[in-house]
C-alpha cells in the first residue's frame, strides 16, 4: 500500500487593517526608523484594534478564506489546531471558538502553545492525524495578536511584534508530495529569556502584577538572538542532511520572521540564495505563530507542484524546528 502523506492543499492569511509604522513608534518610544530597519528589517506591522477582538478573529478570517478558495464545506473539517500564545482566553481553546465562528460543527480541536515554532508543531501534529487515517481534513492555524501582550513603553520588544496569522488545509495524498519530514526540538531552560511573567497559575493576576507590568512579553533580545541564529540554522541543515538535500535542491526557504539578520544567517548556512528566501518581515514584523503561514500565503502564486520547501522556526520555550515539504499544487 502506498504511504499516506499529509499535503497542504490551500493556504490563506489574514492581517488586520491598521498599519503601525516605524515613524509612529518613534512618537511612542525612544527609537528611530533607521535603527529598527538596520537591526531587524521591519518597516511596519499590523495591529488588531477594537473591543473584544481576539486572536480568533484572525484565525476565523483566515479559515473562512481558506474554505472558500478550496471549495471546502465547513462541515467536512475533522480537526482544527490553533497554534498561538495569545489565545482569546486561557480556556476554552481559541480553536473551538474559531470552529464555531466558521461553522465547522463536526470538528474537534485544541490550541497548541509553542510560540514562534507553533505552526511547525501544529503541522507535524495535524500530519500525524492524517497519516494514521484518523482525520481526512485538518486545518492548522498559526495566529497571534501580539499587541495584546506587548508593552508599548518597552522599545526592545514593541518594535518587533505585530498581529496576524494564517491557516492551511491538510489532506491525505498518495503522491510524492506533502509533509516529508520534520525535526522539532524544545529546551525549557530557555524560559527565563522569553516569557510572560504573570497571568498563569504560578503568578495569577493581582493589582501588583499589573502595576509591575508583568502581563507583557519579556525578552532578553540578544540572548534569544544568539540561540535563534545557531539553532534555527542547525535544525534546517539537519533536516536537509538526513534527506540528502543540498541548497540546489531547495526551491524555497520559509524562515520564521523574527529578525532579518537571523534569516540571513540561516540561508547562508543552508547555502540558499536570497532569491529563494521568503521574506515579509518588512510589512508584518514578527507575528509569532503567524509568520510561516503568512509567508506561504504571500508567495503561494510562485509555488509549483513538487517544489522542495524548508520551513524553519525558533522561539519562546525555547522551541525550534524545521520541516521539509514538497508543495502539492501549481498556482491556480
Ligand atoms: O520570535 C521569537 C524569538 N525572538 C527573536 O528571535 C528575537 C531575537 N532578538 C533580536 O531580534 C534582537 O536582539 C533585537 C532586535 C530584539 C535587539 O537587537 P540587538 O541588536 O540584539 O540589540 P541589543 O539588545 O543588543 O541592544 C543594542 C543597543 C542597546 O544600546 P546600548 O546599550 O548599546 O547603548 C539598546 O539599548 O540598541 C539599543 N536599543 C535600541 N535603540 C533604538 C534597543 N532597542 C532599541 C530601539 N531603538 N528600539
Amino acid at each position: 500500500m502506498a504511504k499516506i502523506r499529509a499535503a497542504i492543499t490551500g493556504v490563506q492569511g489574514y492581517v488586520p487593517d491598521y498599519v503601525l509604522t516605524n515613524q509612529e513608534l518613534e512618537t511612542m518610544v525612544d527609537t528611530n526608523d533607521e535603527w529598527i530597519q538596520s537591526r531587524t528589517g521591519i518597516v511596519e506591522r499590523r495591529i488588531l484594534k477594537g473591543e473584544n477582538q481576539g486572536t480568533s478573529v484572525i484565525g476565523a478570517e483566515a479559515v473562512k478564506g481558506l474554505l472558500e478558495k478550496t471549495g471546502t464545506d465547513p462541515l467536512e473539517i475533522d480537526m482544527i489546531i490553533c497554534a498561538t500564545v495569545t489565545p482569546d482566553m486561557p480556556f476554552p481553546a481559541t480553536a473551538n471558538i474559531v470552529a464555531d465562528m466558521v461553522g465547522a460543527k463536526n470538528s474537534f480541536g485544541y490550541d497548541l502553545s509553542a510560540a514562534c515554532s507553533g505552526f511547525l508543531y501544529g503541522l507535524a501534529t495535524g500530519a500525524s492525524f492524517i497519516e494514521s487515517g484518523a482525520a481526512k481534513k485538518v486545518i492548522v492555524i498559526g495566529a497571534d495578536k501580539m499587541s495584546s501582550i506587548i508593552d508599548y513603553t518597552d522599545r526592545t520588544t514593541c518594535i518587533i511584534f505585530g498581529d496576524g496569522g494564517g491557516a492551511v488545509l491538510l489532506e491525505p495524498t498518495e503522491e510524492e508530495v506533502g509533509i516529508m519530514d520534520s525535526i522539532l526540538k524544545s529546551d525549557g531552560s530557555g524560559a527565563p529569556y522569553l516569557h510572560m511573567k504573570a497571568g498563569g497559575s504560578r503568578k495569577p493576576a493581582t493589582p501588583e502584577t499589573v502595576a509591575a507590568r508583568e502581563h507583557y512579553a519579556y525578552q532578553e533580545g540578544s540572548t534569544v538572538f544568539k540561540f535563534a541564529v545557531t539553532n534555527m540554522a542547525d535544525v534546517a541543515a539537519e533536516v536537509m542532511d538526513r534527506n540528502n538535500l543540498t541548497g540546489d535542491d531547495i526551491a524555497w526557504l520559509v524562515p520564521h520572521q523574527a529578525n532579518k539578520r537571523i534569516i540571513d544567517a540561516t540561508a547562508r548556512r543552508m547555502d540558499v540564495g536570497d532569491d529563494k528566501v521568503m521574506l515579509n518581515i518588512q510589512r508584518y514584523g514578527n507575528t509569532t505563530a503567524g509568520t510561516l503561514p503568512l509567508c506561504l500565503w504571500d508567495y503561494e502564486s510562485q509555488l509549483k507542484k513538487g517544489d522542495n520547501i524548508i520551513l524553519a522556526a525558533f522561539g519562546g520555550g525555547f522551541t525550534w524546528g524545521a520541516t521539509w515539504l514538497k508543495w502539492a499544487y501549481d498556482p491556480k
